[in-house]
């Protein structure tokens, strides 16, 4: 509040001339009418009805005026002020309330839009599979192993007793990538291929680590074939070893036995059939129970059955005791030492599994053919 001023007539105080205030009343008048948005009004007000605005300025003139002009004028500047208050405070509410409105539209949201534009994905399921078959195994003890899929043709054939003019090593089967060796060279370099099968793992695990040796290997391997509904140039298998003392025929077959408890029901057995490979020695192939018909179909034509055709197994993959020569190779005692693998396709699993019928579903990458499998873990 300033002090009385002496050096004026008090009765005729510029500012509070009541021309003086109904222009200010006016103009804070019409700054609100104008404010178009609530932060130029939020101006206007500082302006016009603020500490330091014209009618609060003239306000505190009031105080210096002689007593008998106070009441007079307190009286102006009041209304004036209240109508300016008043005024701010309507268009204050109406700006209020067509911002309201206004974000009412703007913010608003349409509940009837599709909510899965980015529908959830899913893994694909021969990874889920490969893990679910490592899980029983890993569960048992079981260590993972991997290799690489660019092998060297030794592990990928010579350490597994494969001779330099085996068949598997000819251009119809694998893909070199340097090489090949071959019958006849005797360089004694080993070629570079794409490996055909998981089989490298068991040598690279045997020579990586002291026996006993227990391990399952997940893997991708290539062959020369032709993409169709039943074969694929890239494939999966997984791969299982066991070096101990002592294992038998008999340690491989309750493995087995196990193997396809866990993953088709308790009810489940395998059988093996005679069969050969350079690394396994005696070699079998092995057949799993059709989990559908539980061999009942076999010879009974009221029950046939689709899963196995009405043979009552399914062919699963090879196995058989590890091949001494095999061990040797690998810096393993084969007189201390024994051992069995087996190896399958996780796509043939996924076959008959799953009823896929083509095996291209599996490599071209739609999502209408994973989805259903979901994001299982
Ligand atoms: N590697 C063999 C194949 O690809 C399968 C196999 C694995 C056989 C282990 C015996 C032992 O057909």
């Amino acid at each position: 509040m300033s002090a009385p001023n002496k050096s004026y007539d008090p009765v005729e105080v510029e500012a509070l001339k009541p021309e003086n205030i109904e222009r200010m009343r006016d103009e804070a008048l019409a700054a609100f009418a104008a404010a178009d948005s609530l932060e130029a009004l939020q101006e206007a007000k500082t302006a016009h009805a603020g500490g330091a605005s014209p009618l609060a300025l003239a306000n505190r003139e009031i105080g210096a005026l002689p007593p008998q002009a106070k009441a007079e004028a307190g009286k102006r500047v009041g209304q004036a002020r209240g109508a300016v208050n008043k005024a701010l405070a309507v268009r204050q509410a109406e700006l209020e309330a067509e911002r309201d409105a206004r974000v009412l539209v703007e913010e608003s949201v349409d509940v009837t839009l599709p909510y899965d534009r980015v529908p959830a994905g899913a893994r694909h399921p021969l990874t889920t599979m490969m893990e679910r078959v490592a899980d029983v195994f890993v569960s048992m003890g079981y260590e993972i192993a991997e290799g690489p899929e660019v092998e060297a043709e030794w592990f990928n054939f010579d350490a597994l007793n494969f001779g330099p003019d085996h068949p598997a090593r000819q251009m119809q089967d694998t893909f070199f990538v340097e090489g090949p060796q071959g019958p006849g060279t005797t360089d004694g370099e080993s070629g570079v291929v794409l490996r055909t099968h998981t089989s490298p793992v068991q040598a690279r695990a045997l020579l990586d680590r002291e026996p006993p040796v227990y391990v399952v290997c997940p893997g991708r391997v290539y062959r020369t074939d032709e993409l169709d509904a039943t074969h694929t140039p890239v494939f999966h298998q997984i791969e299982l070893l066991a070096v101990d003392e002592g294992l038998t025929m008999a340690d491989l077959k309750g493995t087995l036995d196990h193997m396809v408890q866990a993953l088709f029901g308790a009810d489940m057995k395998t059988r093996l059939r005679p069969n050969f490979f350079p690394f396994t020695e005696p070699s079998a192939e092995m057949d799993m129970l059709c989990y559908v018909c539980k061999g009942e179909s076999i010879g009974n034509p009221d029950r046939p059955c689709r899963t196995c055709s009405s043979e009552g197994w399914i062919e699963l993959g090879g196995c058989g005791m590890v091949n001494p020569r095999v061990l040797t190779a690998c810096g393993v005692d084969p007189e201390k030492y024994s051992g069995f693998a087996f190896g399958f396709g996780i796509e043939r699993m996924l076959m008959f599994r799953h009823n896929v019928e083509d095996m291209r579903d599996m490599v071209e990458g739609d999502v209408r053919f994973t989805r259903p499998f979901g994001m299982e873990i």
